[in-house]
């Protein structure tokens, strides 16, 4: 959801002929959300878009809770790692997850994918820790670099294509509901309002498109119900000579998320960059402390007492933390209080500024980690506020 938009050629009435060179009808595609309620766009295939030649077998395409982990402070030791698979899916681990969420790492040895993807399952948003690529997709072309944020609607076909220099390293997000901008940040006809951390023109859609007109055998991997469906089609999915609307994927840099800041410690709500259904994700960027001269700029001692919050560290030190990598996650669960590490809070006093980053993920529910996820549980980080 971000505003209207269109690329290619469209005929100027929806739902009337639109006619290729040869004569024959271009095949017009809805895709909508919400039944006809929320948004959608309208595309304009050069082939049918069920042209199926084949449909391999399913093969699970899921992860477990860990339930047995148990009530703890949680630090995840990410760090470390520097691929995680073979290919793109492969690679996809979810290290926690419930319900309405999924998150986990992606780091590829395949800069390049030799198939599409299709996530039926959730909208996905993907961070772009290390690298830098194109995302292919019916809607067009998105480049993407570090620190983007990639917002992919569910079942919008794509690809990745990364650079072979350096390293990738992606924080991948699925979720059961629409990820959507901030609607506090709204106004009544959906624009950004002034006091939004971003806006629109923070907002950067598909650049370009790319039309395939090619016949051939095409693999488009479709997750759906924790499968993953191998459909076989006859020709390229990227065969859109145009399409229009509000549904389709975006990038949004967290360096043009902009932090709002005051006298005294503001609370994470100020960071938030997105909703979703039972969960929100926030943007710790770079910003000036707080100005009241008795100001401690070290947050609070803090209970959620109806969610779980995580933190995604990406750049900088964080000061309120000891024992923290760039690619740590710390799981801090509601039902227990947590804050600073002991001596943290008294260092921050003076200080007039940050250069952390930081990805947050605070669900309603219960999140658990999952059984992957405990091979990079730190057993030392539930007593580490031990005076
Ligand atoms: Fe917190």
């Amino acid at each position: 959801m971000a505003y209207y938009f269109r690329l290619g050629n469209i005929p100027p009435k929806r739902h009337t002929q639109f006619r290729q060179p040869d004569g024959s009808l271009f095949k017009e595609e809805l895709v909508s959300s919400k039944g006809f309620s929320g948004i959608y766009s309208n595309l304009y295939h050069i082939h049918n878009p069920n042209n199926v030649l084949a449909i391999g077998k399913p093969s699970p395409y899921n992860w477990e809770p860990a339930k047995e982990h148990g009530l703890q402070q949680t630090h995840l030791k990410t760090a470390g790692v520097s691929t995680t698979g073979k290919d793109y899916l492969s690679a996809r681990k979810m290290l926690m997850m419930n319900n309405d969420v999924m998150m986990g790492i992606c780091s590829p040895e395949e800069r390049k994918m030799d198939y599409y993807f299709k996530n039926a399952d959730g909208d996905e948003l993907i961070y772009v820790h290390d690298g830098e690529g194109v995302m292919f997709s019916q809607f067009g072309k998105l480049e993407v670099r570090k620190g983007d944020y990639i917002v992919i609607p569910r079942t919008t076909i794509y690809r990745f294509e990364w650079k072979e220099e350096g390293p990738l390293r992606l924080l991948v997000i699925e979720s059961h509901g629409p990820i959507e901008t901030v609607k506090r940040y709204r106004n009544e006809l959906g624009q950004l309002l002034e006091h939004s951390p971003y806006c629109e023109r923070d907002i950067r859609p598909p650049g370009e498109l790319v039309t395939e007109s090619e016949k051939g055998e095409y693999l488009v991997q479709i997750k759906k119900g924790g499968m993953l469906h191998p459909y076989t089609y006859g020709h390229s999915p990227l065969d859109i000579v145009g399409w229009d609307g509000f549904l389709y994927p975006y990038a949004l840099s967290i360096h043009d998320f902009e932090p709002i800041t005051g006298r005294i410690h503001q609370p994470p709500p100020v960071h938030q960059t997105f909703q979703a259904w039972g969960f929100v994700i926030c943007s710790f960027v770079p910003r000036l402390f707080d100005y009241h001269p008795l100001a401690i700029p070290a947050p609070y001692n803090h209970s959620n007492i109806d969610s779980d919050e995580v933190l995604y560290y990406a750049e900088g030190e964080f000061m309120s933390r000891k024992g923290i990598d760039r690619g740590s996650f710390t799981i801090h669960m509601g039902g227990l209080p947590h804050g600073p590490h002991p001596g943290t809070v008294e260092k921050s006093i003076g200080a007039k500024e940050t250069h952390e980053y930081a990805v947050m993920l605070d669900t309603f529910k219960p999140l658990f980690v999952t059984t992957q996820g405990l091979d990079f549980v730190d057993l030392d980080y539930p007593m580490s506020w031990k005076e």
